[in-house]
Parts: C-alpha cells; sequence; structure tokens
C-alpha cells in the first residue's frame, strides 16, 4: 500500500490522494481542496501550532510522551553526566561531539570573543538603576548588531559561524554587566583562563581586587544547568528565532526578538514566577489552599506543564539532584520544603493527573539559581545564556535548508467587510 491518505470532501463528493511522508501531510497538497474551482482552496487551522511542522530538524529529538530528549541524538542525562556547556554548544553547531583538538581549538575561538566594546559598556550603564536584567539584556543583545554590520551577510557560512561563536562568548558577559548594573557595582572584565561558566560566576560576582575562586559544585551545577537549558527544538522563542531569521535579518536581532519570547512567564520566565509563587506560598502549611485555587482555575500552578511534556520532564529530574549538590555548599533554602510539597501534593492530585501535568524544568532551577545568590530578575537571562547555542543552531539550520521561505502564516478572517467610511463627526 503506498503511504497515502485519502481524503473525500463531503461537500462535492470528490477524492483526493494525498502523500504521507513522516507521518506527516503537507499542507499545500490541501490547497488543491475546493468546491468552486476560483476559491482560494482548504487550509488547516491551528492555533498555537500544536500540530502543524514548520521545519525539518536534526537538532534536537523529544518525545513528549516518553519523557526523553536528546541533542543530536545524545540523551540528555548522557550529555549532563559527561560534558561540559562548550562541548554541549559544539555539539549542538556542529551535529558531532569534538575530539580533543577540535574542542580546544572551539574553547580557545570562544575566549577570543568574551569582550565587548566599550560603547556597549556604555550603553548598559544609561539603562535606569531598577531596570530589569532580561530588558537590558534583549536590548543590548539587539545593540550588538550595530557593532558587527558584517553580520547581515547571512548567506555565508563562516560568516554565519563567526557570529554565533561571537553571541555566545559575549551573552554571558552582556549578562554579568547587567545584573553589576542593577547592583551598582563596577563591572567585571572577562577572564579568559576560567572555563565558560567559571568565567560568568567570575564576572558576576567577583569583589574588590581580592582572588575570586568559584565554588567548584555551584560550577559544575551552572554546567549542568547550561546544558539542560541549551536547546529544546521548536519552541516559542526557537520559533521566533527561525521566524526573524526566515527574512534574512542578522543574527543579533533575531535573536533579541527569541530572547523576548522567552522573557514571557509562560515560556523562560516561568522560573521567575515559579520563585514569586513560592513566596507567595510562605508556608508548607498553605500549599494545599494553593493548589485548590490553582484547580479554580484562579492562577496556574507555575513550573507545572509543558505543551510537549506529558510526563515528567527529563530535565526536571536532573535539576532536582543538580539541586541537592548545589545545597550541600549553600544555604538550604526554606523554599524548598514548599516545592516539594508543592510537587508532592500535585502529583497525586487527579486534576494534575487527569491532565498530564509534572514539574517542567523551571520548577527546581530557580531554587538553584536562588541559592548560587542571584535575584529573580536574573532567572530569565540564566535560561538566555545557554539557550543563545540553540537559537543559533537552529537558526544555521534553516539558512541550510532548501525548503527555507520567508515565515508567513495564513489566517481565517472573521472580522467585517466593505463597509461604508464614515465621517470623524458622524460616529457614535
Ligand atoms: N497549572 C494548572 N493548570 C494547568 C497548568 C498549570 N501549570 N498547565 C496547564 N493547565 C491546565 C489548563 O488549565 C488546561 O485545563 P483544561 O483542559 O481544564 O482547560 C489543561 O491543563 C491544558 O492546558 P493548556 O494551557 O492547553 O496547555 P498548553 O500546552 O497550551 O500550555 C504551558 C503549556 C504554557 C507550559 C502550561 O502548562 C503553563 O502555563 N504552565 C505554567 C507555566 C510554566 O511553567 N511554563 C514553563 C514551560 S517550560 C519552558 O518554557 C522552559
Amino acid at each position: 500500500m503506498p503511504d497515502t491518505l485519502t481524503i473525500t470532501d463531503n461537500r462535492t463528493g470528490k477524492t483526493y490522494d494525498v502523500d504521507i511522508n513522516d507521518d506527516t501531510v503537507r499542507a499545500m497538497d490541501f490547497r488543491q481542496i475546493k468546491v468552486q474551482d476560483d476559491e482560494f482552496g482548504m487550509m488547516t487551522y491551528d492555533p498555537g501550532y500544536t500540530n502543524t511542522a514548520a521545519c525539518t530538524s536534526s537538532v534536537t529529538y523529544i518525545d513528549g510522551d516518553k519523557g526523553i530528549l536528546e541533542y543530536r541524538g545524545y540523551p540528555i542525562g548522557q550529555l549532563a553526566e559527561n560534558c561540559d556547556f562548550q562541548e554541549v554548544a559544539y555539539l549542538l553547531l556542529h551535529g558531532e561531539l569534538p575530539n580533543q583538538s577540535q574542542l580546544e581549538e572551539w574553547v580557545q575561538s570562544l575566549r577570543m570573543h568574551t569582550m565587548v566594546h566599550e560603547n556597549i559598556k556604555e550603553q548598559m550603564a544609561s539603562f535606569r538603576y531598577d531596570a530589569h536584567a532580561m530588558g537590558m539584556f534583549i536590548s543590548t543583545v539587539a545593540a550588538l548588531s550595530t557593532f558587527y554590520p558584517e553580520a547581515k551577510d547571512v548567506h555565508c557560512a563562516e560568516n554565519r559561524m563567526l557570529q554565533s561563536k561571537r553571541l555566545i562568548a559575549k551573552v554571558p558577559t552582556l549578562a554579568a554587566f547587567a545584573y553589576r548594573h542593577s547592583q551598582g557595582h563596577p563591572d567585571n572584565y572577562p577572564k579568559n583562563d576560567l572555563t565558560y561558566t567559571e568565567n560568568f560566576l567570575h564576572m558576576m560576582f567577583k569583589m574588590t581586587d581580592n582572588p575570586y575562586e568559584p565554588e567548584p559544585a555551584l560550577v559544575r551545577a551552572l554546567d549542568v544547568l547550561f546544558i539542560l537549558h541549551a536547546d529544546h527544538e521548536q519552541n516559542c522563542s526557537a520559533s521566533v528565532m527561525r521566524a526573524i531569521g526566515s527574512s534574512d535579518a542578522d543574527p543579533y536581532s533575531a535573536l533579541a526578538g527569541a530572547a523576548a519570547a522567552l522573557y514571557g512567564p509562560l515560556h523562560g520566565g516561568a522560573n521567575e514566577a515559579v520563585l514569586n509563587m513560592l513566596n507567595a506560598i510562605g508556608h508548607v502549611n498553605n500549599v494545599r489552599d494553593y493548589v485548590a485555587k490553582c484547580k479554580d482555575g484562579e492562577h496556574r500552578l507555575m513550573g507545572f506543564g509543558h505543551r510537549v511534556y506529558k510526563n515528567y520532564d527529563p530535565r526536571a529530574l536532573i535539576v532536582k539532584q543538580c539541586a541537592d549538590a548545589v545545597f550541600e555548599v549553600t544555604r538550604r533554602s526554606p523554599l524548598l520544603d514548599i516545592a516539594l510539597e508543592l510537587e508532592k501534593i500535585a502529583l497525586e492530585d487527579e486534576y494534575f493527573i487527569k491532565r498530564k501535568l509534572y514539574p517542567n524544568v523551571d520548577f527546581y532551577s530557580g531554587l538553584i539559581y536562588e541559592a548560587i545568590g542571584l535575584p529573580v530578575t536574573m532567572f530569565p537571562v540564566m535560561f538566555a545564556i545557554p539557550r543563545t547555542v540553540g537559537w543559533l543552531a537552529q537558526w544555521q539550520e534553516m539558512m541550510e535548508d532548501d525548503e527555507r521561505r520567508i515565515q508567513r502564516p495564513r489566517q481565517i478572517y472573521v472580522g467585517g467587510r466593505e463597509r461604508e467610511f464614515v465621517p470623524i463627526n458622524q460616529r457614535g
């Protein structure tokens, strides 16, 4: 039997055969289905793109029902256990794990790009003292495009990789500068003999002239968190990266848009929302009441539920273990008990079981960030740093895709038509 789908249009009685590839039919094959020849033809309607593939990809594989996440075919657990973030960044961008010399060359090439132009520093200094770190991050990433006008040459693979290295190397610097600005502290310039995550902690937390020795357990935890957050296939922000990139915009502008999408509390802002929620609950004794209000639709249980995972988010399990390691060297957050109780009650509750709502990656990550000493406004930035790699991997893949076209969805128009214009003095 050929892999086809036979559709009968009961309005006309006509039958159409549509090819099936990878359990998918092409939306354009539906356009031939019409009642009258002069009609536009049939479309598919999918608000929120819950069942529409917009591209083919070989970057990240997810099986949401089984709770599987793989980067370039490697299970996330193995990568988190055996790699550091820079190795995973190489994997995501190049498709293969690096050998020793490739890794050394990669790390060195990132080190060469950690500095930002002094004008960027001045621009950051002009933000209000209480500006949200993510707002500063998004604007400054966009501003980088004005420093690298050659980034516009998006059809040159070599140029794309150079700009990608720049972005991966500079985002920790921008993030740390945003944090130091909010604290009223002078910036720390990058220290290139350190690893990616050590250097980030150094830029964030070094005070005075005393040497700063980042705690190895925190460095490792950050590497693991960065690996877990590096990519997640066609999520909201990656789709924005592809959408902006599809118009041939430069990667800095596209990445600023992707970071803006990440900022929302339903996406990367969720870890900030989780901490705010845990603080609002305030005590373990209040958890049951809070869960009841979630079920009444008064608010959502932040850090729970996922568009694709209808099982325990595999990243959430690793983050939970990571939290234990971090709390061994920092003070144990009193909010952890509230989180554990919340998870326990929700996982036993019919409402959450029926809807397959499990903790997602952000349920525990905020507690770790808090233990490291970060204010909640830095949480989405902590997500944006590693996700930069995923956005760039998705963008590079799209730029090499023969089927790439500018992204331009259709709509079903439901508004008024051909209305007679009414002069302003005659309007009610
Ligand atoms: N708390 C309570 N109820 C929930 C939650 C939640 N966190 N999430 C979903 N539901 C309920 C909905 O009310 C709905 O119930 P209904 O069928 O009775 O109407 C049902 O579960 C399905 O919810 P949808 O909104 O249709 O699910 P969708 O796939 O569109 O949303 C999302 C996924 C946005 C992640 C959602 O689960 C949510 O808002 N979670 C909280 C925010 C959060 O943690 N976001 C981080 C996601 S991970 C990431 O971006 C890295």
